[in-house]
């Protein structure tokens, strides 16, 4: 079983909401389970308990486990990450995003201490391409020596709504069907 884990200190920089849409983008493809640290949590929630595990469940077999986490639970990343594949880092490029995001990396550097073979991504969300930040922000991310995802993911008013539609995005918003694709096509060759 691969796992990948969705991890940010900070609260609101979109890690349910890329869970939850790598979880429909993958969900007819392969056998595809979804566990939510957060025992009231967002993932839970728009998902109902049949395809998600709490945070102490009993994982079953699957091909891919996709693990969604709370801010609140950040001390606890580095055991969550020990058995991890993957774990990333979605981000907003914005400046308290990237002041937060030299805290969540330290962290996530003991997990990779514990585990050689996790890999690192960080995922620009939100993106707005018309701001003159954005720039910046992804050189002073990549002098931080992590890598990041080629795909981006804009700021699109349906994203809001694919967190209680039944099928995530698909079916409300073909650009970011096509983004979500691409984003995951992008995360499975890393695998290879
Ligand atoms: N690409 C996007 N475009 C527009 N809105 C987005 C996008 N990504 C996330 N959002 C919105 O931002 C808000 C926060 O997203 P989300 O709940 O996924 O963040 P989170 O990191 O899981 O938060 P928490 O740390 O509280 O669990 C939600 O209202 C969500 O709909
Ligand atoms: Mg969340």
């Amino acid at each position: 079983m691969r796992t990948i884990v969705i991890a940010h200190q900070k609260g609101g920089v979109g890690k349910s909401t890329i869970a939850i849409n790598l979880y429909h983008t993958l969900k007819d493809k392969m056998d595809v389970a979804l566990q939510d640290f957060d025992n009231q949590g967002t993932t839970l929630r728009a998902l109902g308990d049949a395809t998600v595990y709490k945070k102490n469940d009993k994982i079953g077999e699957h091909q891919l486990l996709i693990i969604d986490t709370p801010p609140y639970l950040f001390n606890e990343l580095p055991a969550i990450l020990k058995n991890a594949d993957m774990v990333i880092i979605p981000t907003r490029k914005s400046i308290p995003d990237l002041l937060a995001i030299g805290d969540t990396l330290d962290i996530i550097y003991q997990g990779k201490a514990r585990n050689n073979n996790l890999k690192i991504f960080v995922l620009y969300n939100q993106v707005d391409t018309r701001t003159s930040l954005n720039e910046p922000i992804e050189e002073k991310i990549k002098s931080m020596g992590v890598e990041a995802f080629k795909t981006q993911i804009n700021n699109r008013v349906n994203y809001s709504r694919s967190i209680t539609s039944e099928n995530g995005i698909y079916g409300l918003d073909t650009k970011a069907e096509k983004e979500f694709k691409e984003l995951t096509n992008e995360i499975l060759t890393k695998f290879i």
